[in-house]
């Protein structure tokens, strides 16, 4: 018969002098630790002969607890299986739970530790939700063949995945990225300059670390992305908005008018969120006005593997004469979030600061991932994939736009994109995009309000709206759903129709997770 996997490792506090028997204290133990939450459903309980080593009483003492957790209900006997915690239990026990789980670890309130102000003031932002734009095709992502590079990688790496590694990164996986770069992005850079992270939100938290004291000037663009302006606040920075206009960055505005940048965070290649890519004259002007400040550059290149109107365009970072550019760039639109990883490539001189305060994060990334990413690159999977996607999102992109001209004409003009995932749509006068991505929820169609990202003042109010994740129907079907949301806001009808959406909320939800 195959070896029953040992259940897991409870520790209880006996007290064999005090007036308890020790069996109730072995059963008080276990139920509080049910209730609570830390013995989950269905997990399975020592066995009886080992907590009593364990616990150093007699098995018969733990067999008796045990039968009175399952006459109870806490607990259930499994023949072949020994004893696990209860699947279903009752109501009444589940509230006791919810409520110790609340209470877990926590004094009255007068007593608690204070929130920082600056940790407050980062939850006041608007958080990332699912279905924004931005997302990559999930479904598109080559599953099985990761897998099995997974599996050869483990085979062949063996005891030598289980260690700590090299907080910049796994060596070939950074090798792989700098020949990447390299060659797709113009970027110049030896390997060591490759610091690898988790996602680019972690680079982009590192580097101004790095590059910013408390209280020292950053430009961003105006609108701008929020986990740059998150990463800026909490480095101490004070934010100093730029607009960006048909050219990017409108450098000459900030030269003349606001006060000289230490960091200027930018997104050349596509505007995050207007999707304008930063004319070549521009990138000079950036990278002199950076050169007088004695400024970093933070290049965030996020989705420029998706270029459809024209060849990509090299880096920023590729015409920086004097090392002052720290070029980010992540997996999570060419291959998927949840990977989390990215990589900085950072000017020598930074790459000691840079990688020291990294591995105060969280060490390094983990490393079969890294193992895996680096194999699937080198052996020219990413390159296939990326030109497989990339005429899947030229696709899909077209797909909106016909359907937009179709059904969104005098409600919502869409600006084709030339990269990435998304692209923007202005809205007719009258028209205000909070509304308007209200209206929209209630048609079960997400869109973003361009305003959430404007730190001042905005020209134009439009919506984001993401093709990647979706297929032709799904996007022809929230075109429609769109139009007749934006009618009704136009027209007025859309405060029953903001009600109608609150229902619908849990439809919507079910409807994306089924997407
Ligand atoms: C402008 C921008 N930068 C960076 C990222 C990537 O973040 P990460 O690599 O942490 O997933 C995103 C993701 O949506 C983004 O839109």
């Amino acid at each position: 018969m195959p070896k029953r996997p040992a259940g897991i490792p409870v520790t209880l506090p006996l007290d064999p002098r005090s007036g308890t028997t020790l069996q109730r204290q072995v059963y008080d133990g276990l139920r509080a630790a049910i209730l609570a939450g830390r013995l989950r459903p269905g997990a399975r309980l020592p066995s009886t002969r080992s907590l009593a080593a364990d616990l150093a009483v007699a098995r018969n003492t733990v067999t008796a607890a045990f039968s009175q957790l399952v006459t109870e209900g806490y607990a259930e006997a499994r023949v072949g299986a020994g004893t696990v915690v209860a699947r279903a239990l009752p109501d009444d026990l589940t509230k006791v739970a919810a409520r110790l789980a609340l209470d877990n670890g926590r004094g009255p309130a007068r007593n608690r530790p204070r929130i920082s102000r600056r940790g407050r003031t980062l939850c006041d932002l608007p958080t990332l939700r699912p279905f924004q734009p931005g997302w990559p095709a999930l479904d598109q992502v080559p599953l099985d063949l990761w897998w099995r590079l997974a599996m050869r990688v483990g085979r062949r790496l063996g005891r030598e995945l289980l260690g700590h590694g090299d907080p910049a990164g796994y060596p070939p996986l950074r090798k792989a990225i700098a020949a990447y770069v390299a060659v797709s992005r113009g970027v110049r850079c030896a390997e060591e300059q490759v610091v690898v992270t988790s996602g680019s939100q972690q680079a982009l938290f590192v580097a101004a670390q790095v590059s910013l004291d408390p209280h020292d000037a950053a430009w961003v663009e105006d609108p701008a992305y929020p986990g740059t302006v998150n990463a800026l606040r909490a480095a101490g920075a004070r934010l100093v908005p730029i607009p960006v206009d048909a050219e990017g960055i409108d450098v000459r505005f900030g030269e003349e008018r606001r006060p000289a940048p230490r960091v200027v965070a930018v997104t050349p290649s596509h505007q995050y969120p207007l999707g304008v890519t930063m004319t070549l004259a521009r990138r000079l002007e950036l990278l002199r006005v950076a050169r007088r400040a004695r400024a970093w550059v933070l290049e965030d290149d996020y989705d420029s593997e998706f270029r459809y109107s024209s060849r990509p365009i090299p880096a920023l970072q590729g015409l920086d004469q004097d090392g002052r550019v720290i070029y980010l760039g992540t997996f999570s639109k060419t291959l998927f979030p949840a990977l989390r990883l990215g990589y900085a490539v950072v000017p020598t001189d930074l790459v000691r600061p840079f990688t020291a305060v990294r591995s105060v994060l969280d060490v390094h990334s983990p490393v079969l991932e890294q193992a895996v990413l680096a194999e699937f690159i080198t052996a020219g999977y990413f390159e296939r994939h990326l030109r497989r996607m990339r005429t899947l999102y030229a696709e899909r992109q077209q797909v909106l736009l016909e359907e937009a001209k179709r059904h969104l004409a005098g409600l919502l003009e869409l600006a084709p994109s030339g990269a990435g995932l998304q692209c923007v749509g202005w809205l007719a006068p009258g028209l205000d995009d909070r509304t308007a991505a209200r209206a929209a929820a209630a048609h079960d169609v997400a869109v973003t309000p361009v305003s959430r990202f404007a730190l001042g003042r905005l020209s134009r109010p439009g919506l984001l709206l993401s093709f990647g994740a979706f297929e032709p129907r799904q996007i022809r079907a929230g075109v429609q759903r769109l139009a007749e949301a934006l009618g009704a806001a136009r027209d007025g009808r859309f405060a029953e129709a903001s009600k109608a959406g609150r229902d619908a909320e849990p439809a919507r939800r079910r409807a994306f997770a089924n997407a």
